[in-house]
């Protein structure tokens, strides 16, 4: 099995603006997933929550996951692309290993059954906002989706109350597509053309 793809990024976390050196690494679904399983088990406690976002993302998106950590080994920001798919197929495929429902969405896609593609799960951790790594992860998403998967467009889904990530997504060009409302929650989809 091939290695994570690593590669190193330098950030300036505000307000000091210090570099810090951080790595990336691309987790796709022919990679090895026992780093990925041994970093987000050395993740601090705090972490339990997003690990579990993590697991359940990666279910659902097992396509790109970036995970980007600092030089001890913390995790500082996540995101995940992938085929946006139907319920039933998140549903069928829940309780399986994480291999199986990757294979079965890959054939799915494959065949043209599976159509938009989405970029899922952006967080960093608070002292990197700021920073332009979002912006970085989000280059990096968009080339995946482009150079590797062929890729015209990019959506993505947003609470409407996110005004960060809002102004993240505008400023990159993302424009409205959509609305839903879940439980009282507003989600927008947004586009964004990669031609
Ligand atoms: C969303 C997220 C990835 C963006 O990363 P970031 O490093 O904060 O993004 P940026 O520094 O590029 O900030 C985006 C914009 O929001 C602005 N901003 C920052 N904090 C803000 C706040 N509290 N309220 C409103 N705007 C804010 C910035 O000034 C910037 O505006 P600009 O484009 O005019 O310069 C990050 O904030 C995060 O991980 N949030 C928690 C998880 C999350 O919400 N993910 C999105 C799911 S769709």
């Amino acid at each position: 099995m091939p290695e994570p793809a690593l590669k190193t990024l330098e950030v300036r976390k505000p307000p000091g603006k210090e570099p810090e050196i951080l790595l990336l690494r691309l987790f796709v679904p022919e990679t090895d997933l026992e780093p990925l399983a041994r970093m987000l088990s050395v993740a601090e406690e705090r972490l339990a929550g997003l690990r579990k976002t993590i697991i359940k993302g990666y279910r659902r998106f097992p396509w790109g996951f970036f995970v980007v950590s600092d030089r001890q080994g913390r995790l500082v920001a996540n995101l995940q692309v992938g085929f946006f798919k139907p319920w039933w197929l998140v549903m069928a495929m829940g309780r399986q290993p994480l291999v199986l429902p990757a294979l079965v969405s890959r054939i799915l896609a494959g065949l043209g059954l599976l159509d938009k593609f989405h970029v899922a799960n952006i967080y960093l951790e608070q002292d990197y906002r700021g920073s332009g790594l979002a912006d970085l992860l989000m280059d990096f998403a968009e080339s995946l989706a482009r150079e590797s998967w062929h890729r015209k467009k990019i959506t993505l889904l947003v609470s409407a109350d996110n005004l960060t990530a809002l102004k993240l997504y505008r400023r990159r060009g993302y424009l409205e597509t959509g609305i839903f409302r879940k439980d009282r929650i507003e989600k927008l989809e947004m586009t964004r053309s990669l031609d």
